[in-house]
């Protein structure tokens, strides 16, 4: 049931302030965080996360948490690697495994060779999932049913249960106190009207997204935490729209794709007022000096310093840093749907792709 809407995505994108809400609830309760006993943040040295595609993404995102909310050193890597790098584990570390279906089959074989050798924590959207049942620890994300091939939900959902994760990391391992971690909470469950109030920015997303379908080829720029939703921008970008789209890091642009850029290329940087901002504003100019074409997404600080010879700029909605790459995921979700649209792709089943990759 598309509940009214066109496409299971176009659903699933609008669901979002709702499922995290829930997620939330499941999760949060007073001041604290409810995870298992048996999850003891304060006993790790170190943490290994692996996932395939935008599950990945939501790993790399949770790295930059993990490693400045709790001072834990994270290793992150897509599932197919992992399973045939014989990685050595040492003991204190915590392995954690995000997916979705709960499996997908190379992420499945990854957390089985790390049984025995870690303590092993799913992330996952099934219950009743492979990697779940196979898990010491099992979290749920609580997004309900995704049906779109195009995971939307599902990753912010992620994203959600991994920042609770790493505040209540945090909070163990003495790096944040009551009450830090009380006002994070509270932060956090202002989330969902942020969330309505970037969904409300459709309509310019939209036309945006019309114009970005013109181009053949399209880049995503982000630094630190947006680093990891510039790569899940153009994933999704080329999972439904088929335009060819890569995700880089800001800093990076010098070292090879700038040579890319002219007037055709579509460059959308993912770039809040942080402390990174002027860092990547500068290879924002870069590009403008090149005929770039800058679709920047930012929020009002942003837009106040920096659309100046922009090709055009989104304003999302004021939101603590920490949360922002939730936040954000909303507008590259939804450029890349009505891309699609502009496209006339088969949004909700795009070619050559399975929900579920259950074989390697
Ligand atoms: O079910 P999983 O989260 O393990 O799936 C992992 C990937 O196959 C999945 O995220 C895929 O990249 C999506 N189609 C992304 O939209």
């Amino acid at each position: 049931d598309k509940a009214g809407h066109k496409h299971f995505m176009a659903k699933e994108i609008a669901e979002q302030p709702t499922v995290i809400g829930e997620a939330l609830s499941h999760y949060v309760h007073d001041a604290g965080i409810d995870l298992p006993q048996t999850l003891d943040f304060a006993a790790l040295d170190r943490i290994v996360m692996v996932a395939c595609g935008t599950a990945f993404y939501a790993c790399l995102t949770a790295k930059y948490w993990f490693e400045q909310l709790a001072g834990l050193p994270v290793e992150v890597d897509i599932a197919s690697e992992f399973r045939y790098r014989e990685p050595p584990i040492g003991p204190n570390t915590l392995a954690v495994f995000v997916s979705q279906s709960g499996e997908t089959a190379d992420t499945l074989a990854a957390l089985r060779y790390c049984a025995e050798k870690a303590q092993i924590a799913a992330v996952t959207n099934v219950e009743t999932s492979s990697i779940a049942r196979e898990s010491d620890v099992n979290l749920p994300i609580h997004a309900g049913a995704e049906i779109g091939v195009a995971s939307t939900k599902a990753f912010t959902c992620q994203l959600t249960v991994l920042v609770l994760m790493a505040l209540k990391a945090a909070h163990a391992r003495g790096r944040i106190d009551d009450a830090t971690l009380a006002a994070r909470l509270a932060e956090l469950r202002n989330l969902p009207g942020r969330l309505n109030l970037a969904l409300g920015q459709a309509p310019q997303i939209a036309a945006a997204a019309r114009a970005v379908a013109e181009a053949e080829d399209v880049l995503f720029l982000g630094r630190g935490q947006m680093y990891p939703l510039a790569m899940e921008g153009a994933l999704k970008l080329k999972e439904i729209s088929y335009i060819h789209a890569e995700g880089y890091a800001s800093g990076e642009l010098k070292h090879g794709p700038i040579a890319l850029i002219d007037q055709t290329v579509p460059v959308i940087v993912m770039a809040p007022h942080d402390h990174l901002f002027d860092k990547t504003v500068s290879n924002m100019q870069e590009v403008m000096a090149r005929g770039g074409q800058v679709l920047l997404i930012t929020d009002s600080e942003g837009a106040k310093t920096a659309s100046d010879g922009t090709w055009r700029t989104l304003v999302m909605p004021d939101c603590p840093a920490l949360f922002e790459p939730i936040l954000y995921a909303l507008p590259a979700q939804l450029l890349a749907y009505h891309a699609a649209i502009a496209k006339g792709t088969d949004v909700d089943q795009p070619r050559n792709l399975a929900k579920s990759v259950t074989v390697e």
